[in-house]
């Protein structure tokens, strides 16, 4: 996308912004907008300006526009991919979703059958817990984070990803990280985290400690499938629960500006 675009492509979503605020001032009302609209106008957010200042001529949200343009570009390749075999049977690329100002990014394993059939990941029953874990747990909103996978083509009967599969998509996932610059990545589950560690140490070895990944702090947890595994029992669901818990609260440390102790 030329700078141009990229020029175009904000001033249009300022534009959207501006009408659907103004006829919601109108209307002295909400108006409804589709989750996916209301989600890229938070990425231009726009602060209110000062009483005595125009309303037009102060809006400047470079960062979200030019991440969001070159995140879009990153996914229109991903679309189009046919490097490795998933492509055969995939109905849709999941490429990842939120907000590309975000600053932490979930990184799962791949695409189930729920997200390969919508292109969106975590939308589930894990991906109902992922939310519970960022809105109740991180007391964020789902659409201020970012949620990837490492993967973004379903692998057959959710089998795990083979190294060949990782060695083509993974450049992709890297593409989002440099793009968003989050503080923090929390990769989800063993398949995640051992993929993006490059070893094979069981995931209950790798919790409780800072990596960093292409120079960005990591923190590995448990993944939300495994922790539903123990929902039939409660005592336990609340003891993996407590685990991930443990994590998240390292986690928002460092997202409240400590630094992390990595290695
Ligand atoms: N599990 C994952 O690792 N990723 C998804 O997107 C959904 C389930």
């Amino acid at each position: 996308m030329s700078n141009k675009d990229k020029e175009t492509l904000g001033t249009i979503l300022r534009d959207v912004r501006v009408l659907i605020e103004n006829e919601a001032r109108r209307s002295r009302g909400k108006l409804l907008v589709s989750p996916e609209v209301a989600e890229m106008l938070e990425w231009v957010r726009m602060p209110r300006p000062p009483q005595d200042m125009p309303e037009t001529g102060v809006l400047e949200y470079p960062d979200a526009v030019e991440r969001l343009a070159a995140l879009g570009e990153v996914e229109d390749e991903v679309r189009a991919c046919t490097k490795c075999g998933l492509c055969r049977n995939r109905t849709k690329t999941v490429f990842g979703v939120g907000n590309p100002n975000a600053e932490i990014v979930f990184v799962g394993e791949a695409p189930g059958a729920d997200e390969d059939r919508q292109g969106l990941p975590f939308v589930g029953r894990a991906g109902q817990l992922l939310t519970d874990i960022i809105v109740k747990g991180m007391k964020r909103r789902r659409e201020d984070v970012y949620i990837c996978n490492v993967i973004k083509c379903r692998p057959p009967e959710n089998r795990d990803p083979s190294p060949e599969e990782v060695f083509y998509c993974e450049p992709y996932l890297l593409r989002q990280l440099e793009i968003i610059q989050p503080k923090v990545i929390c990769a989800l589950g063993r398949i995640a985290a051992q993929t993006l560690l490059k070893n094979t140490t069981p995931i209950g070895r790798l919790r409780g400690r800072w990596y960093a990944y292409h120079g960005i702090p990591l923190r590995v947890t448990y993944h939300p499938a495994y922790i539903l595994r123990f929902e039939p029992n409660p005592e336990r669901f609340k003891e993996e629960k407590r685990k991930v818990w443990d994590d998240v609260k390292e986690i928002l440390k460092v997202l409240d500006g400590n630094a992390p102790a990595i290695g």
